[in-house]
């Protein structure tokens, strides 16, 4: 298995299964507006999820649940205009798709046609196999979600890993493979046991992407303010942070507040 890195311009759902192929680990990380999908972009991260995530760290919800639909194409839309490189994939909410594979179509359209996205991520195995069908026979290619659904978060009752015991593991195992045989073009494998996403990554053709499900995936994805440290009282254990943006934004405004009040800032240089 080569490992040499191919330059991509643009990344493409293709490109992904390509990666996989040739032994390359996809990076995937999430934004949900212009400004940090532009950094993140140029940073050369291969796919960019516009993640309804921000329903927790944009909006402030406890859950992904609130989230609605045009919440998520306004996102998209902003990050889609930042966007040169990455793949752009969008979370179809919560109460977008789960009711009939009519809905979940005519979600999946507004998400491409109205924001420009290139695909779209939605939660679950079987149960939303005719879901999933309708939308690729439309002809817009769908990214999975196993393991850790946080929709699903209230059945659950708990964020803790999934699939630890044998029946959720096979039926998690089927899952995938049911994903790849409809023609989904990646599942995304969150919070689950590191050998269990080898022996999925390792029984599909199609790229697995980790949040919590260790180094065998194909991918690794995280929330972007996760790994810049601005939220600071989520510790997951699979979570690495590369700055400590709550504290060192904290100093930045308190310093501006104090220079405002000690009437030292504008200066003579800062004004016209
Ligand atoms: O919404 C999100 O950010 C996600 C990732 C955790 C994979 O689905």
């Amino acid at each position: 298995m080569s490992t040499a890195k191919k330059e991509y311009r643009r990344v493409t759902v293709k490109s992904l299964v390509d990666m996989k192929k040739n032994g390359e680990k996809i990076s995937m990380l999430t934004a949900y507006d212009y400004s940090m999908a532009k950094i993140v972009d140029s940073a050369n991260v291969d796919v960019i999820l516009v993640g309804d995530s921000a329903s927790n760290v944009m909006a402030g919800h406890e859950t992904t649940l609130p989230i609605t639909l045009d919440q998520m194409i306004y996102h998209a839309t902003s990050v889609i205009r930042a966007v040169q490189r990455a793949l752009v994939v969008v979370d179809i909410p919560f109460g977008s798709y789960q009711s009939d594979p009519k809905e979940a179509l005519r979600s999946a359209i507004r998400i491409m046609k109205e924001s420009g996205a290139h695909a779209v991520k939605l939660e679950g195995g079987e149960e939303i196999k005719e879901s999933v069908k309708r939308i690729l026979n439309a002809g817009i290619p769908v990214m999975g979600h196993l393991g850790l659904t946080p929709q699903s978060i209230y059945k659950f009752g708990t964020y803790t890993v999934r699939a630890k015991e044998e029946e959720e593991a096979e039926k998690l195992l089927a899952d995938a493979k049911l994903l790849e045989e409809l023609g989904c073009f990646s599942i995304v494998l969150e919070k689950i046991p590191a050998e269990l996403t080898k022996e999925v990554s390792e029984s599909i053709s199609i790229p697995t992407i980790g949040i919590g499900g260790g180094k065998h995936a194909d991918g690794q994805v995280l929330v972007i303010h996760d790994l810049l440290g601005m939220t600071h009282e989520f510790n997951p254990r699979f979570l690495r942070r590369y700055m400590n943006l709550y504290e060192d934004m904290g100093h930045a405004i308190s310093q501006y507040v104090t220079d405002v009040k000690n009437r030292d800032f504008p200066n003579d240089q800062e004004q016209y």
